[in-house]
């Protein structure tokens, strides 16, 4: 298969679905606010994922469950404001979903109305398949999400790698074929063994994004501030760091402090 890449002047879902028929990797990175995402953007991503992760990284808290429709919305607008080429997806939290198809529609059609996303992202397999059609026949894109599905750490008690024995591997990919089938456009696998995702990938023609899923899938996502370097205590065997910044901005800050402490800031040329 070819791997060259096509510029898109703005990326949709149909850009993926094309991206995977030509074998060029899909990158995707979460954003939460308007001057990172800007940035982001600005370096070509293909996708931007408003994540319920915002729970963990921008509000400090232990998991994403306690994010509210209300602070996705408010941080989905903040990212669609600087966004000018990328798919902004964003996540639908916990407990704004899951009681019914009617409920997941209300919620999408807000986080679509109210912040400008493009689609809306879900975790679960199978048993949310009438949920999925039901937004997406409203005209609502959807990507799915399966493996490690974060909103259920209460349920797995662990974030360890999912779908290690065959009974939920083989569960796996009837769920990647459920969602293709129910009209999801692109499927986020995280955290599963590498030639599960391998399996998954070829199982389905939709683009399938991995988080912790090894190199065969289509695409890869990473949680920005991970990526960045801004807490190095977290340390999953996934990730990769392109940058120190834990370490670079108590430096510049550091620096700040020194400069006015010592007299030389601001100087003449800083001075009206
Ligand atoms: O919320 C998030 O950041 C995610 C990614 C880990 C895929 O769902």
């Amino acid at each position: 298969m070819s791997k060259e890449k096509k510029s898109y002047k703005k990326v949709t879902t149909n850009s993926l679905f094309e991206m995977k028929q030509r074998g060029e990797s899909i990158t995707m990175l979460t954003s939460y606010d308007f001057s990172l995402a800007r940035l982001v953007d600005k370096s070509g991503i293909d996708v931007i994922l408003v994540g319920d992760s915002a729970s963990n990284v921008m509000a400090g808290h232990e998991t994403t469950l306690p994010i509210t429709l209300e602070h996705m919305i408010y941080h989905a607008s903040s990212v669609i404001r600087a966004v000018e080429r990328a798919l902004v997806v964003v996540d639908l939290p916990f407990g704004s979903y899951q009681g019914n198809p009617q409920e997941a529609l209300s919620s999408s059609i807000r986080i679509m109305k109210e912040s400008g996303g493009h689609a809306v992202k879900l975790e679960g397999g199978s048993e949310i398949v009438e949920t999925i059609k039901r937004i997406v026949s409203s005209g609502i894109p959807v990507m799915g999400h399966i493996g490690l599905t974060p909103q259920s750490i209460y349920k797995f008690g662990t974030y360890a790698v999912r779908a290690k024995e065959k009974e939920e591997a083989n569960q796996l990919i009837e769920d990647a074929k459920s969602l293709e089938k129910a009209g999801c456009f692109a499927i986020v696998l995280e955290k599963i063994p590498a030639s599960l995702a391998k399996k998954v990938s070829e199982s389905v023609k939709i683009p399938t994004i991995g988080i912790g899923a090894g190199p065969n899938v289509d695409g890869q996502v990473l949680v920005l501030h991970d990526m960045l370097g801004m807490n190095t205590e977290f340390n999953p065997r996934f990730l990769r760091r392109y940058l120190n910044l834990e370490e670079l901005i108590p430096n510049a800050i550091m620096d700040y402090i020194n400069d006015v402490k010592s007299g030389s800031f601001p100087s003449e040329k800083e001075s009206y």
